[in-house]
């Protein structure tokens, strides 16, 4: 049972916090992509409402959250809210409205969007996959757009970790440099069995739950501020985070130590064998105490992430008995690097080729 291995931290970790606080200002996107994004909502909103009325977009995942990088897709939710709404009907009405023939008609008389429109060129319903989207893609820069219909919960989770982000500025700092390492390292694809970056937001969010001092706190297992029910899951959590900010401030760790620890943790430390971690419950549960023990169908939770809301969804069900290792390779390389490397910024992210 006890896997934790105590190696100390490199001696000059405080050499780098410089460095890697460079990185992340790097990975921050250029404001005019912000406007960009907002003006493309805007568009949408014009387009859909002459449709739908009643309908309304909301922006989601790393848009909406604060984990944003630079070339990030756009994810929106379009919520009608009809029970009996036929998801594949509205995607195909949506596509076909966004069709760039009708973009055109819309941006007559309207200068602003002329940007836009060369931009809006593919679209396509893709109504089969198991979130059914429209997908709109830039040809130019290669950053789409995703729109999907009544995701709330995905709405819902993406303000939980806004929330997160606002109450110490090193989530941030951690969660942007992890995405930076999984994506240059080919570790964030979930249809090749490794994890989507929502997944390794919730990594950085309970890791720095369980720092001593804690850096963050379990908003869940607070007052409840913030209260909604969707699809029959209660999402309840304090959302008042103004008022915990400097929660993390007895905790002095640098944003250094901690991709040195979020790693060492990971590569040797974390109990793959029994282990859940939980942002839900702020702490970590068992695979037996949640049934995840047994391979049911494609699941076998060989790596289990609790999502806070849907809390029968492990986060780590894409990961098969192949991408685990590459994984568990790539945590291990990534805290060697940690470790002994003379100039881990720039080795940790060298780009993997196959
Ligand atoms: N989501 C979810 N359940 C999942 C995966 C994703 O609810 N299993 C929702 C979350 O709200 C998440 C959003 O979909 O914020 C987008 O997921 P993802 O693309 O993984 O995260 P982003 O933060 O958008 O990251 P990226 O910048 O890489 O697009
Ligand atoms: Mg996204």
């Amino acid at each position: 049972r006890n896997l934790r291995r105590l190696i100390p931290c490199r001696h000059d970790i405080h050499r780098l916090k410089a460095p890697f606080l460079a990185i992340y200002e790097t990975l921050i996107p250029p404001e005019e992509e912000n406007a960009k994004q907002k003006q493309l909502l805007t568009l949408l909103e014009k387009l859909v409402s002459k449709e739908w009325p009643e309908a309304r977009l909301h922006l989601y995942g790393s848009c909406a959250n604060s984990f944003r990088v630079s070339k990030s897709d756009i994810d929106v939710c379009l919520a009608i809210e009809d029970p009996d709404v036929n998801k594949s009907e509205v995607l195909l009405k949506l596509a076909d409205i966004l069709q760039s023939d009708n973009l055109q008609n819309v941006q007559v008389n309207d200068l602003a969007f002329q940007d836009l429109c060369n931009v809006l060129t593919a679209v396509h319903a893709l109504t089969r996959a198991r979130v059914p989207i429209v997908k709109l893609m830039d040809p130019v820069t290669a950053i789409s757009c995703d729109i999907c219909i009544n995701n709330v919960l995905a709405v819902v989770n993406t303000k939980l970790l806004w929330d997160y982000a606002q109450i110490d500025v090193r989530l941030r700092q951690l969660a942007l440099i992890v995405k930076h390492w999984a994506k240059s390292r080919g570790v964030n694809a979930t249809y090749q069995g490794t994890l989507s970056s929502y997944a390794y937001v919730l990594m950085c969010i309970h890791f720095l739950q369980q720092r001593r001092p804690a850096i963050l706190p379990c908003l869940q297992g607070m007052e409840r501020t913030y209260a909604v029910t969707v699809d029959n899951i209660e999402c309840a959590y304090f959302d008042q985070v103004e008022k915990l900010s400097g929660f993390g401030s007895r905790n002095r760790e640098s944003i250094a130590q901690l991709v040195w620890t979020f790693f060492n943790y990971w590569a040797y430390c974390h109990d793959y064998a029994n282990d859940v971690i939980s942002i839900r419950t702020g702490s970590i549960l068992s695979k037996r105490a949640k049934d995840w023990t047994r391979r049911i169908g494609n699941d076998r939770h060989l790596i289990c992430i609790e999502d806070p809301f849907e809390i029968s969804h492990d986060l780590g069900r894409v990961v098969d008995k192949n991408s685990i290792r590459v994984l568990r390779e790539e945590f291990e390389r990534a805290a060697q690097i940690m470790q002994f490397d003379h100039d881990p910024c720039v080795t940790l992210f060298e780009p993997y080729i196959l």
